[in-house]
């Protein structure tokens, strides 16, 4: 059966790398999360001085971009990739709050989406893919046969990533998290280069009283369709 590409672009904490997993799970697809690698470079920049308290150095971040080594690696226990930067394990410090606070500061700088996107590009060009992110639609696969754009309400995906935390022991306040999904949805949809929005094309879900599994029905049954028609 041909394989086709699946874009899936959304505000944070829509439910869209959940999805994206099931999804490559189901049809034997890659699956790649686009905002682990622009996390990823948060990460670096925090680690090495170049993000503090209240300074950002984005000339420095630009020229030490071409020395960063950002990849995943298929780990078999957990089922999917995790992310490595410069070749260390770096899946759970990316996902703190405080890189949340940086990263859309960072994605809005056209060097930086450059060399991510190109690293997108390639790791889907032979298709049996399913990437998540702001642009995967827009820009890194315009072409992609099948392409959803996922919403819910700020406060259903602030709760939502406000208990992830939580699991993961960190010590957050719901304010402050809502704060940071109201302000990356602002900065993410609003800045010059490839800012969030829905390709023309695209599929819209609004999961806010969606479960998990109803919503995997329903974007599996359409990407049956989509494949089925290749
Ligand atoms: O999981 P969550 O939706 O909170 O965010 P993410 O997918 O990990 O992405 C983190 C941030 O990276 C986003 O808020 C965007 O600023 C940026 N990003 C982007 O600009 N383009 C992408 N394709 C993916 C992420
Ligand atoms: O990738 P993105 O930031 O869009 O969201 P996610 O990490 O897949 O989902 C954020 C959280 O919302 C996870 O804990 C999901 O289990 C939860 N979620 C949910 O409870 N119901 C949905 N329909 C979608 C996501």
């Amino acid at each position: 059966m041909k394989k086709i590409t699946i874009a899936i672009d959304g505000f944070s904490s829509t439910g869209k790398s959940t999805v994206a997993k099931q999804l490559a799970k189901a049809l034997g697809y890659v699956y790649v999360d686009s905002g682990a690698m622009y996390r990823a470079i948060t990460l670096y920049a925090m680690q090495n001085d170049i993000i503090s308290k209240d300074h950002f150095d984005i000339e420095k971040l630009i020229n030490d971009l071409d020395s960063l080594k950002i990849s995943f690696k298929y780990n078999d226990v957990l089922g999917f990739a995790e992310m490595y930067l410069n070749g260390v394990n770096v899946e759970h410090d990316i996902r703190t709050l405080e890189v949340s606070q940086w990263v859309s500061q960072v994605a809005e700088i056209s060097e930086v989406r450059r060399m991510l996107v190109l690293q997108q590009q390639i790791m889907g060009k032979e298709k049996g893919v399913v990437m998540d992110g702001r642009d995967i639609g827009t820009v890194v696969f315009p072409d992609a046969e099948l392409k959803f754009f996922m919403t819910a309400s700020a406060d259903t995906r602030a709760k939502r990533r406000y208990k992830e935390l939580l699991e993961r022991n960190e010590s957050v306040s719901y304010v402050d998290v809502l704060k940071n999904v109201e302000s990356r949805d602002l900065i993410d949809s609003t800045r010059e280069d490839s800012p969030l929005m829905k390709a023309e094309d695209a599929i819209e879900i609004d999961n806010s009283n969606l479960s998990l599994e109803a919503q995997f029905e329903q974007l599996y049954a359409l990407a049956r369709e989509a494949i089925e028609k290749k």
